[in-house]
């Protein structure tokens, strides 16, 4: 009997197909082949079993940057017609456009055309580069971050594009169909956002590689994505809400994730328009890449450290830290700072006025921001 079940999320196989010319510069090293979801009961219900197969292996296969999809479902016997068999490629494609390929020759010559022609849309808000995973693994890893040659073949460099006017934006609405299918399988209780409202805005992370091959160029491939939504915010402003973000598997664990939320973060930060960043219903493992950044930021800002929690600051009976006398707040974040004038004694963090207003011009939302001080005032104690 149970032969003839599958777990849906060990069935799906899920790759990201880089063409040809590409695949040269990995050294084999890099895979992006062969990840699976972590959920599937949005698509395969609640269970996640699929009935009537044995050896089931859904194929799902995306271009690594126009991620246009590929469909083939395998399995060594089907049971005969009955109605309790799953149909397994029926229910799947109800979430992905109904363009998809299925036949794997045409899917991997579409994959050379956008290999040579898919740029990533929206405006480039942020780049990074990174020692290639293969020159590590060749025994190269000596090579430091400062000491990266953009040009050099060792070196990968990443990048973050903004999609502001993201359903008017050429051809953004049916790629946003394509990566979407990300966040039911990665994010709990994830779900497809509505299409028809207009305040969504998006940010996505590629890593862009030289071409080998006489074409030359540059080829993106996708790494990950946020949804962003606007909130009207009185009198004037907008409130930006961070509502799904995912890293795929093959990138995790390498900083990515903290590079992206961070150019969200320095985004509406530089933006005179938003007042300030939320996040809509955090996972823990989102809260732990939240705090860790949003610690990092504050713990490298001097006037703010220096301000709530220089040596004027004195702690009092039963651990917490109190105000000797109030100063007057020091300019935003991203101006420019200049040393630091002490004025006599400095404010604590404790002080509801200073808090506040060091919270307005870090753009961090309230919760968030009182934690991460509770968490300095923490560190600062110890
Ligand atoms: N080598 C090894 N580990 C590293 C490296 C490195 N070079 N760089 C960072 N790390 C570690 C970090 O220290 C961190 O460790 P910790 O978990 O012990 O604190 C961990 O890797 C993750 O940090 P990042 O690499 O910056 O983050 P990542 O790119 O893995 O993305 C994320 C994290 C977004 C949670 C990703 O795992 C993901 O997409 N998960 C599935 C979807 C999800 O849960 N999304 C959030 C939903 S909530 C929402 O949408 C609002």
């Amino acid at each position: 009997m149970t032969d003839w079940t599958a777990n849906s999320n060990e069935a799906l196989n899920l790759s990201l197909v880089r063409a040809e010319a590409d695949k040269l510069l990995l050294g084999g090293e890099e895979s992006y082949e062969d990840f699976h979801p972590t959920f599937t009961y949005p698509i395969y219900g609640e269970d996640e079993k699929l009935y009537g197969y044995k050896d089931l292996m859904i194929d799902m296969r995306f271009a690594s940057g126009s991620l246009v999809h590929y469909l083939s479902v395998k399995y060594s016997e089907k049971l005969g017609s009955s109605s309790t068999v799953d149909d397994v490629e029926g229910i799947l494609k109800e979430f992905i456009p109904e363009d998809y390929y299925t036949d794997e020759q045409t899917f991997l010559t579409r994959v050379e055309e956008d290999a040579a022609s898919f740029a990533p849309m929206g405006k480039l808000i942020h780049s990074y580069t990174r020692p290639s995973p293969s020159s590590k693994s060749k025994g190269k890893s000596v090579i430091r971050n400062e000491q990266l040659n953009p040009d050099s073949r060792d070196v990968v460099t990443y990048e973050v594009y903004h999609v502001g006017s993201t359903w008017s934006t050429p051809g953004f609405r049916e790629y946003h169909r394509r990566m979407q299918l990300f966040i039911l399988l990665y994010i709990e209780a994830g779900s497809y956002i509505n299409e028809e409202e207009e305040p969504w805005e998006f940010v996505v992370l590629y890593e862009k590689r030289k071409r080998t091959g006489p074409t030359g160029g540059v080829s993106y491939h996708f790494i990950g994505y946020s949804s962003l939504y606007n909130f009207y915010c009185f009198p004037e402003k907008v409130r930006m809400r961070l509502s799904q973000f995912v890293i795929l598997p093959p990138y995790q664990r390498q900083g990515h994730g903290s590079e992206l939320y961070t150019s969200i973060y320095n985004y509406v930060v530089a933006s005179p328009n938003i007042a300030e960043l939320t996040v809509e219903d955090p996972a823990e493992a989102f809260e732990d890449l939240r705090d860790r950044n949003d610690l990092k930021l504050l713990l490298g800002h001097a006037r703010f450290m220096e301000e709530g929690f220089g040596p004027g600051i004195v702690s009092h009976g039963g651990g917490r830290v109190e105000k000797k006398k109030t100063k007057a707040r020091a300019t935003p974040m991203g101006a420019p700072s200049g040393p630091v004038k002490r004025k006599g004694k400095m404010g604590p963090p404790a002080d509801k006025p200073w808090v506040e207003g060091w919270r307005k011009d870090l753009k961090i939302a309230g919760r968030q921001f009182y934690r991460l001080v509770e968490m300095l005032i923490l560190l600062h104690l110890d």
